[in-house]
């Protein structure tokens, strides 16, 4: 019965395909051989692409440690995480109060265009919007009304925007600090030439000149 079918099958190989029984297996053998290598070439690399895919995306997506409350530290301390160790947050301060800045990196980690203020109580700098060395930091001795506004936008956008970690100890008591002097304007040096603040002190010079006249009367 099998030797019957055997022989049924052999001979309608050579009548439909015109090929002997053993050229029709051999070229079928072939033929399967050939699909599987390519479609196994084609899945390793695709398999290989995904793979790689899901590696960057899971580099950029990876989730940042939780905000790790540091207390009150000073300056130098602040320092220490201006993102030149990678182990440790971002941390940036304004007027005295310390935020994680960590999940902002491409604005302040290395490299980035406000990688400068990270580490800093960038008060000064952003309410004067300075990127000069001479105004990164807490310093809000002699600001206009306009810088002042600034500034508390700014503290606005930080306070809804990033988790706040710490606050920074002031240099030294009695001394202006940030968090005594928020409301002055009328410092003796609020009136100074245009030439030292840069572009915001067309706003404020006539303010203060104002307030300094006032306080005159
Ligand atoms: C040509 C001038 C400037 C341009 C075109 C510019 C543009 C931008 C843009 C597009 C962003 C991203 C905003 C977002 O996605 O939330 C940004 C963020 C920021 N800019 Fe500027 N900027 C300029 C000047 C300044 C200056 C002068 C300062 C301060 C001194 C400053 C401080 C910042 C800060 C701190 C952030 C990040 C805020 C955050 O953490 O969300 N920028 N800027």
């Amino acid at each position: 019965m099998t030797l019957q079918l055997w022989e049924t099958l052999k001979e309608s190989i050579t009548v439909y395909t015109g090929l002997t029984p053993s050229t029709f297996f051999t070229v079928l053998a072939l033929g399967l051989a050939l699909y599987y290598i390519v479609s196994n070439l084609f899945g390793s690399s695709d398999d290989a692409h995904t793979h790689q895919r899901s590696r960057g995306f899971e580099e950029e997506v990876q989730p940042l440690p939780p905000p790790v409350q540091v207390g009150e530290i000073t300056d130098d301390e602040l320092k220490q995480y201006d993102g030149s160790d990678p182990k440790k947050p971002l941390l940036m301060a304004i007027k005295g109060q310390i935020y994680d800045i960590s999940q902002s990196k491409m604005f302040y980690g290395p490299g980035g265009p406000y990688a400068l203020f990270a580490g800093k109580d960038a008060s000064r700098a952003l309410a004067k919007m300075s990127f000069e060395e001479k105004d990164l930091n807490g310093d809000l001795t002699g600001l206009g009304v306009f810088e002042l506004e600034a500034l508390q936008d700014w503290e606005y956008k930080f306070m809804s925007k990033y988790v706040k970690v710490g606050t920074v100890k002031p240099a030294n008591e009695g001394q202006a600090t940030t968090t005594t002097t928020t409301t002055t304007t009328t410092e003796s040096d609020a009136v100074k030439p245009p030439e030292d603040d840069g572009p915001s002190e067309t706003e404020q010079t006539p303010i203060a000149a104002e307030d300094a006249e006032k306080k005159e009367e």
